[in-house]
Parts: structure tokens; C-alpha cells; sequence
């Protein structure tokens, strides 16, 4: 691709390409100011991506092409941190915060100036630079040792992977790691549509995406990240204040409204203008914290067991609102669990009307002591969805019940089930039960299975009102003279459903397995099957043996897989798949000009070669069933040799009397 292009060349052109994509992204996430359009950036993405795969001698963990992630699993290694990460005492009123400057003022014998910053409502990061470059990045863990999650950490577009300007040669900054409210809201709605969990709030998703073994699904999630203290010897700046504004010149997205504040007053008011603007943020927030400015009066205070006495958090106060119990609904979710939810008088909280609280399960109505009629305490605190935190039991009616969880499903009639260590009920009828049969259908169409486009929830919905679906074999059945009767459904919109259901058709076999949605055989476990158990018939007749023998199949699934096919709906549905035809087998990938003609042999290649680079000349072995390895053993078939090879391979290749052939003689191999 790049023939003429000497090293120095190709390397600049990296190094340029490396800068100028940074500048994108600081263009489009931090300044949203895009110069270039997407497009472009890809394709800029594309030539840095291909000169790197070409050029591996130039590789950098720090290159932009890295924020892609990786789909490689990995444990998270352990990591002490160099300075402990403490957490913050509270306070809960004015009084606290005006007692903590008082402290301060005594212990210090100043008046020193003070930081006061939004506390995010996240997950916390310590991240280590050296020499401009971020070496790694651990959470807070137990506070002395932390995960080493830097490759997901690099995916996040706000965090620079190289700094700017004049920077210390080493440091530590800590920050909190965001989901903003609009990308938690679109994950939880896309969850719900999968009949996924949803994530509660926005720092259980942050920390819980952190957490996850594969970094491109957390370079999908877009997490952000803001920074509020700097650590390190050599810094230059006294104030915290300061050293914030220079992070912010190194790259950093730095504590979002900080101010300076001279006394008890000027913070109480940074306090009371937060408690109410808070709601207009695009991140979640749970107060402010304080801290001293200068870093000379920090050292001089220093530090309790647990905290620095240089800083506090104030913690906003949940608003609470006290109104009425009218009725508890029960509520079938897609995956069959039930989930009580209180009906209530409405009431303002927060800026919007309340009219609904979740109950969460059983376990919650019990421990509330709810009663009919009861006056209940409603809070909107860190979770989206206002819950319910107390009953007024003074006020409360001596005759009226008690309110009971049900045992029958309210959809079905199907008595409710309860697994052992979870908290929720679960209607068992699979097949029977209207959400989960809607829910089973719509995993099915999902994007990461049979990817169907032009069907949603809501049509799925009008197709089972109007009893044309029933399962996920029904869909495949659909006229168009059908779904144009559908509420709102266009001549495009049914030419659409269609074709995406035939392009479905296309689906390979691992996915079709996936979008089954047997209960525990999510991708990944699916993608194992499928490739070593081939067909769907294979899987059907598979014993427990057999199933647990599959690379990290437990008996846990293995029972599961075993239970669905022990069905007769399930037999007679995988029959109707077949004839849709869905693909219901892996299919053998032929590569174009393979062959079987080396199978059995082990290359060692060296040298480099006329007709081929290195990375074909071994492409080509496995073309044709042969094994590359790096070292020569007695066990090597051939040593290929090309110009300038090493001295020491044709040596041992010799010694071992493994043949030396040239390229023209390999190739005569696979002719
Ligand atoms: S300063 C030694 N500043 O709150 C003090 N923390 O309870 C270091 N937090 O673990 C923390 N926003 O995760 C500081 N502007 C902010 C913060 C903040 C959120 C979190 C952080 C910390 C916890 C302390």
C-alpha cells in the first residue's frame, strides 16, 4: 500500500496522523466544535489504522487507534496505589460546613482561600503520566489497591492519551468517570428493548462499564470524565485552584464550575445556588465538596485515619415529598419479573409531578410495612425513578391491610417463582404469558441477534394484539396484505419488515442460537457452541457430557440448553426454522484459493522475499492448512528462507536437520 515510502517517512506520517486525529477529538467531545466531518475522520482513522498494521515496529499503546478497545478478555491485575485514595468526610447543613472552616482556621492560624466543586456522582480514577503519556489508569478499590483498567480507560475520548504544553514528568490525577444522564437514558431504554436488566442509575452503569472485560463495548458506552485533584512532586502551582486550570491546558476536563470562595459565607451560597441548579446539569451530582486551596495549608492539616482535614463533601439533601398510597400495580416485565409499583396521589417533586413509584420487589414492601392508604415519604435521590423511602404509621388507618406480594402471574394466572439468592418473582411461563412471549420476540428481531430492522417493540405489540405472532417462527409467515392492516403501517414500512426478516435468513448460526434466547446462552456462550457443537440437530442430542466439555460451558447452562430442547414447543418451533430456512448450522468458511495441501506441516519463515511480505507468506500458509510457529523445533517441517536471514535459525535448522527451502520452492509446495 505504501511501496515507496521509506521508515522516517512512514513514521512521520504516523506521528502526524496521531496529532491530528487527537485534535479531532478534542475538536468534536470537548470544544464541540467539529472542523472535519465524520467521514473524514474515519477515514483519517482508517490510514493511521492501516499504516500500524503495516509498520508494527511504530506501534503505541497511546495512538487514538487504541480507543477502539479490544475484544480481548482479560483479568483486571491488582495495582497498590503510590498515594492512598481517601474518601471525604460528610456533612449535611450549613452549620457542619461553617463548623469545618472554623476547624481549619484554628488548626492552620489562617484564613486561608477554599475550592468548592461539584461532587459527580460516579466512579473515581487515579490515572498516572509519565512524560506526557497516560501509563495507566486504577480505580479506587479498597482506597490502597485498585483494577488496573487502562485499556477500557483509554477508550474514554475525553481523557488525553498524550498531553499538551508544560506538564510535570510524572503525576497522578484523580477524577470521577461519568455516564452522562443522556447516554444513561439511551443504554436503559436499549437495554429494556433486549429485555435486559436496566442499570438503576447512572454511577452503577459507569462503574459496572468500567468493570467490563471487553473494552470495545465500553468504548460503545461513552463515558466521560472530569478531573479534581492532582498529585506529584514536582508541581508547579501552590493552589489547587491553579494546578486545576494548568490540567486543563495539559488536556484534562477539569471539575466543571469550580470556584474560588474566601469564608464560611461565600460557600454557603456556592451551596445554596447548587442545591437548586444542579437539576439543570448533564451529569449526576450528589454535593459539593470543599477543599483548602493552597497545598502548603493541606500539608499543614493533613490527614485523619480515613480522610484529609483539609476537605469535606456537603451532601445534597434528597427532596422528599410526603402524599398518598392509592394502589400497588404488579407489573410483568419482558423477562418475567415482577415488579410492584405504587400508584400515588400526584404530588411536585423535583420539578416534575409524581405520580408512580417502583416498590422494587417483595422484600421492599415488607421491610416499608406497607398498608392500603398508607401516606408514604417519595424521594427522587440518585435513581431516576422516585422511590418510595417511608410510611407516616401515625397517620396510618388501624384497620386498613397490609399490603401482600402476589403469587400468580397477572398476565397468565401461572403461579410466581422465586430463585434462590434473587430478589425478584418470575412468571416460568416462557411460552404462554403475553410479555414474555413479546419480550422472547423482541431479543429475537434485537439488533445483536437476527438484527430484523423495521420491526420494533411497538409493532411486535399490534402483531400479537391482532394474534398473527405468536413465536419467532410466526414472523417468518407474515404477508404484506397482513401487516399493512397494522395501526399506522405504510406500503414502506411492511416492504421493509420484510426484507429485513428475509435478510435475517443470512444470520449465521451462532447468532440464531443467541436470539433462541435460552435461558444463560447469551453471545458469548453461544458463539462457544456453535463452534463446537455444529448444528442445531447436534446441540439437540447433546448430553451433559458432552455440553460441559464446551469451553466454559458449566452445568448451570448445560441443564438449561438441555431443559429448552426437553420441550415439545421448542422441537416444533426449531422444525418451522428450519424450513423458514434460518441458518441452523456453522457454516466451514472457505477462503478463496484454499487447499488442504499443507495440512500437517509447521513453517518457520525468515528473511524477507520477493514475491510475498512476511504477513502474506504466513496468510498463505494457513491458506493452505499449514502452521505458522516463530521458533524452529524438531518438530519444524521446513525452514523458509529468504534474504538477509537470520544466521542463528539456518544454524539450528541445520543442527536439526530440518529442510531449508526458498520461496520458489514453497510455493511449488501448494501449486
Ligand atoms: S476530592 C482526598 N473532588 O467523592 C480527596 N472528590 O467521598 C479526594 N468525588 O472518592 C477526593 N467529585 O470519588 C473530590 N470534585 C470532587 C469530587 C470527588 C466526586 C468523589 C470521589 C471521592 C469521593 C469522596
Amino acid at each position: 500500500m505504501y511501496p515507496s515510502m521509506l521508515p522516517e517517512e512512514v513514521k512521520k506520517r504516523i506521528v502526524k496522523l496521531r496529532q491530528d486525529i487527537e485534535q479531532h477529538n478534542i475538536n468534536y467531545y470537548k470544544l464541540n466544535q467539529p472542523v472535519i466531518s465524520d467521514f473524514e475522520f474515519d477515514m483519517l482513522m482508517g490510514d493511521l489504522l492501516a499504516l500500524e498494521s503495516k509498520f508494527p515496529q511504530f506501534a503505541d499503546p497511546n495512538s487514538p487507534t487504541q480507543r477502539v478497545g479490544s475484544d480481548i478478555s482479560r483479568e483486571f491485575q491488582q495495582v497498590v496505589h503510590q498515594y492512598p485514595m481517601l474518601s471525604l468526610s460528610n456533612s449535611y447543613s450549613d452549620t457542619e460546613v461553617s463548623e469545618f472552616v472554623q476547624r481549619v482556621e484554628k488548626f492552620s492560624g489562617e484564613t486561608p482561600d477554599y475550592v468548592c466543586e461539584l461532587k459527580l456522582d460516579g466512579t473515581s480514577i487515579s490515572l498516572t503520566y509519565q512524560d506526557g503519556e497516560l501509563l495507566r489508569a486504577v480505580t479506587r478499590g479498597d482506597g490502597e489497591k485498585g483494577d488496573d483498567v487502562t485499556a477500557n480507560v483509554r477508550t474514554i475520548r475525553t481523557i488525553p492519551l498524550k498531553l499538551h504544553g508544560n506538564y510535570p514528568a510524572q503525576f497522578e490525577i484523580r477524577g470521577e468517570i461519568v455516564m452522562p444522564f443522556a447516554v444513561f437514558d439511551a443504554l436503559n431504554r436499549e437495554r429494556a428493548e433486549q429485555g435486559e436488566q436496566l442499570f438503576a442509575n447512572p454511577r452503577n452503569a459507569a462503574s459496572g462499564t468500567l468493570k467490563m472485560q471487553n473494552s470495545s463495548i465500553v468504548a460503545s458506552r461513552k463515558l466521560d470524565a472530569y478531573f479534581y485533584y492532582i498529585l506529584g512532586e514536582n508541581l508547579q502551582e501552590d493552589g489547587h485552584f491553579e494546578l486545576l486550570q494548568q490540567a486543563s491546558d495539559w488536556g484534562f476536563q477539569i471539575s466543571a464550575h469550580a470556584q474560588k470562595c474566601r469564608d464560611a459565607a461565600e460557600i454557603l451560597r456556592y451551596l445554596s445556588v447548587w442545591d437548586k441548579k444542579r437539576d439543570e446539569l448533564p451529569f449526576a451530582t450528589d454535593g459539593v465538596v470543599i477543599k483548602v486551596n493552597s497545598k502548603r495549608v493541606q500539608e499543614e492539616l493533613g490527614y485523619t485515619a480515613k480522610s484529609p482535614r483539609w476537605a469535606i463533601a456537603y451532601k445534597f439533601k434528597a427532596e422528599r415529598v410526603a402524599t398518598k398510597l392509592l394502589s400497588v400495580d404488579f407489573q410483568v416485565g419482558r423477562t418475567g419479573a415482577v415488579t410492584p409499583v405504587a400508584n400515588l396521589e400526584p404530588v411536585q417533586l423535583g420539578g416534575t409531578v409524581v405520580k408512580r413509584a417502583s416498590l422494587h420487589n417483595a422484600d421492599v414492601i415488607e421491610s416499608l410495612d406497607l398498608h392500603a392508604n398508607d401516606i408514604v415519604f417519595v424521594e427522587k435521590g440518585g435513581e431516576i425513578i422516585p422511590k418510595i423511602v417511608g410510611v407516616d404509621t401515625l397517620l396510618r388507618d388501624p384497620a386498613s391491610a397490609s399490603v401482600q406480594f402476589i403469587h400468580d402471574c397477572p398476565e397468565c394466572g401461572t403461579p410466581l417463582v422465586r430463585e434462590e439468592g434473587e430478589a425478584a418473582w418470575y412468571c416460568p411461563n416462557e411460552d404462554g404469558c403475553p410479555p414474555l412471549i413479546k419480550g422472547k420476540i423482541e431479543h429475537f428481531i434485537s439488533r445483536k441477534a437476527m438484527n430484523v430492522d423495521g420491526l420494533g417493540s411497538e409493532t411486535i405489540d399490534l402483531l400479537y394484539q391482532q394474534g398473527l405472532v405468536r413465536n419467532v417462527a410466526d414472523l417468518y409467515d407474515l404477508k404484506k396484505e397482513q401487516l399493512v392492516t397494522l395501526d399506522r403501517m405504510g406500503d414502506k414500512s411492511a416492504d421493509r419488515i420484510l426484507d429485513g426478516l428475509k435478510a435475517s435468513t443470512e444470520i449465521p448460526f451462532e447468532r440464531v442460537l443467541f436470539a433462541l434466547g435460552i435461558r444463560y446462552v447469551g453471545e458469548t456462550v453461544a458463539k462457544k457452541l456453535a463452534r463446537s457443537i455444529k448444528s442445531i440437530d447436534l446441540l439437540k442430542q447433546a448430553d451433559l457430557t458432552t455440553l460441559t466439555s464446551v469451553d466454559e460451558i458449566g452445568v448451570k447452562i448445560a441443564e438449561s440448553i438441555i431443559d429448552w430442547f426437553s420441550k415439545e414447543q421448542h422441537l416444533q418451533l426449531v422444525e418451522r426454522l428450519k424450513i423458514v430456512p434460518l441458518k441452523l448450522e456453522s457454516e466451514i468458511i472457505q477462503l478463496e484459493g484454499s487447499s488442504e495441501k499443507l495440512i500437517g506441516l509447521s513453517f518457520v519463515i525468515s528473511g524477507t522475499f520477493k514475491n510475498y511480505s512476511r504477513d502474506e507468506l504466513k496468510a498463505d500458509i494457513e491458506l493452505h492448512g499449514g502452521k505458522n510457529v516463530s521458533s524452529i523445533s524438531a518438530k519444524t517441517s521446513y525452514l523458509i528462507a529468504g534474504e538477509n536471514i537470520g544466521p542463528s535459525k539456518l544454524e539450528k535448522a541445520t543442527q536439526l536437520k530440518i529442510p531449508v527451502i526458498s520461496e520458489e520452492s514453497y510455493r511449488s509446495l501448494t501449486d
